[in-house]
Protein backbone atom coordinates (compact mmCIF):
# COMPACT_ATOMS: atom_id res chain seq x y z
CA UNK A 1 0.00 0.00 0.00
CA UNK A 2 1.33 3.66 -0.74
CA UNK A 3 0.38 6.46 0.86
CA UNK A 4 0.11 10.46 -0.18
CA UNK A 5 -1.15 13.45 1.11
CA UNK A 6 -3.77 15.01 -0.64
CA UNK A 7 -2.07 17.42 -2.98
CA UNK A 8 -3.77 20.48 -4.86
CA UNK A 9 -7.56 18.83 -4.17
CA UNK A 10 -10.08 18.79 -1.38
CA UNK A 11 -12.95 15.99 -0.97
CA UNK A 12 -16.03 16.85 0.87
CA UNK A 13 -17.91 13.21 1.59
CA UNK A 14 -21.80 14.14 2.50
CA UNK A 15 -23.58 11.49 3.98
CA UNK A 16 -26.23 9.92 2.26
CA UNK A 17 -27.15 6.91 5.04
CA UNK A 18 -30.97 6.87 5.48
CA UNK A 19 -31.49 8.81 8.84
CA UNK A 20 -28.96 11.63 7.09
CA UNK A 21 -31.09 11.32 4.40
CA UNK A 22 -34.39 11.83 5.79
CA UNK A 23 -33.16 14.98 6.72
CA UNK A 24 -32.40 16.17 3.33
CA UNK A 25 -29.53 15.09 2.58
CA UNK A 26 -29.44 13.71 -0.76
CA UNK A 27 -30.66 17.08 -1.95
CA UNK A 28 -27.44 18.62 -0.57
CA UNK A 29 -25.41 16.18 -1.99
CA UNK A 30 -27.00 16.97 -5.46
CA UNK A 31 -26.67 20.28 -4.95
CA UNK A 32 -23.06 20.55 -3.85
CA UNK A 33 -22.24 17.99 -7.44
CA UNK A 34 -24.14 20.29 -9.72
CA UNK A 35 -22.53 23.68 -8.50
CA UNK A 36 -18.91 22.66 -8.41
CA UNK A 37 -19.43 21.17 -11.96
CA UNK A 38 -20.89 24.47 -12.65
CA UNK A 39 -17.66 25.30 -11.46
CA UNK A 40 -15.67 23.98 -12.70
CA UNK A 41 -13.91 22.99 -10.16
CA UNK A 42 -13.26 18.93 -11.34
CA UNK A 43 -9.71 17.72 -10.89
CA UNK A 44 -9.84 20.25 -7.92
CA UNK A 45 -12.70 19.55 -5.48
CA UNK A 46 -14.35 16.50 -5.44
CA UNK A 47 -18.17 15.82 -3.78
CA UNK A 48 -18.30 11.98 -2.80
CA UNK A 49 -21.22 10.19 -1.42
CA UNK A 50 -20.72 8.51 1.95
CA UNK A 51 -22.46 5.89 4.24
CA UNK A 52 -23.01 5.93 8.08
CA UNK A 53 -20.68 8.05 9.89
CA UNK A 54 -22.35 7.16 13.26
CA UNK A 55 -23.22 11.06 14.05
CA UNK A 56 -26.82 10.13 12.91
CA UNK A 57 -28.52 12.41 15.13
CA UNK A 58 -26.35 15.37 14.01
CA UNK A 59 -26.86 15.25 10.44
CA UNK A 60 -27.43 15.78 7.73
CA UNK A 61 -23.51 15.24 7.90
CA UNK A 62 -20.45 16.26 5.60
CA UNK A 63 -16.50 15.31 6.14
CA UNK A 64 -14.27 17.45 4.35
CA UNK A 65 -10.87 16.45 3.73
CA UNK A 66 -7.89 17.28 3.98
CA UNK A 67 -8.04 17.60 7.09
CA UNK A 68 -10.47 15.70 8.32
CA UNK A 69 -13.36 18.18 9.58
CA UNK A 70 -16.79 16.84 10.47
CA UNK A 71 -19.38 19.25 9.63
CA UNK A 72 -22.80 18.99 11.15
CA UNK A 73 -26.31 20.05 10.61
CA UNK A 74 -25.52 20.59 7.10
CA UNK A 75 -28.11 22.61 5.16
CA UNK A 76 -28.34 23.26 1.70
CA UNK A 77 -27.92 26.98 2.25
CA UNK A 78 -24.14 25.86 3.50
CA UNK A 79 -23.44 24.85 -0.16
CA UNK A 80 -21.65 27.71 -1.49
CA UNK A 81 -19.34 28.40 1.79
CA UNK A 82 -18.20 24.83 2.35
CA UNK A 83 -17.45 24.35 -1.52
CA UNK A 84 -15.62 28.25 -1.33
CA UNK A 85 -13.91 26.31 1.66
CA UNK A 86 -12.90 23.32 0.11
CA UNK A 87 -11.83 24.96 -2.98
CA UNK A 88 -9.53 27.44 -1.40
CA UNK A 89 -8.03 24.63 0.72
CA UNK A 90 -7.46 22.67 -2.79
CA UNK A 91 -5.78 26.03 -4.13
CA UNK A 92 -3.43 26.15 -0.93
CA UNK A 93 -4.98 29.43 0.93
CA UNK A 94 -6.77 27.93 3.52
CA UNK A 95 -7.70 25.17 5.83
CA UNK A 96 -10.06 23.18 6.36
CA UNK A 97 -11.28 24.62 10.13
S1 LIG B 1 -26.97 8.42 8.39
FE1 LIG B 1 -25.58 10.07 8.29
S2 LIG B 1 -24.37 9.83 10.06
FE2 LIG B 1 -25.71 8.14 10.11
Amino acid sequence: MDRKPLQDRSLLFVCTGDTCRENGAWGLYTKMRSMAKKRGLKGRVRVCSSRCMDTCEEGPNVVMAPGGTMCTGVARKDAIALLDEAEKVAAGKGECV
